[in-house]
C-alpha cells in the first residue's frame, strides 16, 4: 500500500553451512561474506601488518583498504569483505 511506513521485522536466513576458521568449525549463512563470519566468530583482527605487526580487520567494507586480508583455501591475501563464504571454506586469519 502506498505510504505504508511499517517497518519489517526479523531476518530470513537460508540454511546454515559450515566453514573452518583457524581450525575451528564455524557456522555461516548464504550471502554472508567471510568478514561477516569472522566478526560473528569473534575477534576484530583479521591479520597483523607485515612491518609493524599492528592488527587490522574490517575497515572500509568495500574492497578499497585491503585491511581485511585473510588466507582462503590456501590462497593468501583474499579480501574478506568482498568474498562470500562457501560451504567447506577453510579460512585462516593472517595473525602473527
Ligand atoms: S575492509 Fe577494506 S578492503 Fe576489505
Amino acid at each position: 500500500m502506498p505510504g505504508d511506513l511499517r517497518i519489517q521485522t526479523g531476518v530470513t536466513r537460508g540454511q546454515p553451512f559450515q566453514i573452518t576458521v583457524n581450525g575451528n568449525a564455524v557456522e555461516a549463512y548464504p550471502g554472508e561474506t567471510i568478514a561477516t563470519v569472522l566478526l560473528a566468530e569473534g575477534g576484530p583482527a583479521f591479520r597483523h601488518t607485515a612491518l609493524s605487526g599492528e592488527p587490522r580487520g574490517l575497515f572500509c567494507g568495500m574492497g578499497l583498504c585491503f585491511d581485511c586480508l585473510v588466507t582462503l583455501n590456501g590462497k593468501q591475501n583474499v579480501r574478506a569483505c568482498l568474498t562470500y563464504a562457501q560451504p567447506g571454506d577453510i579460512v585462516e586469519r593472517q595473525l602473527r
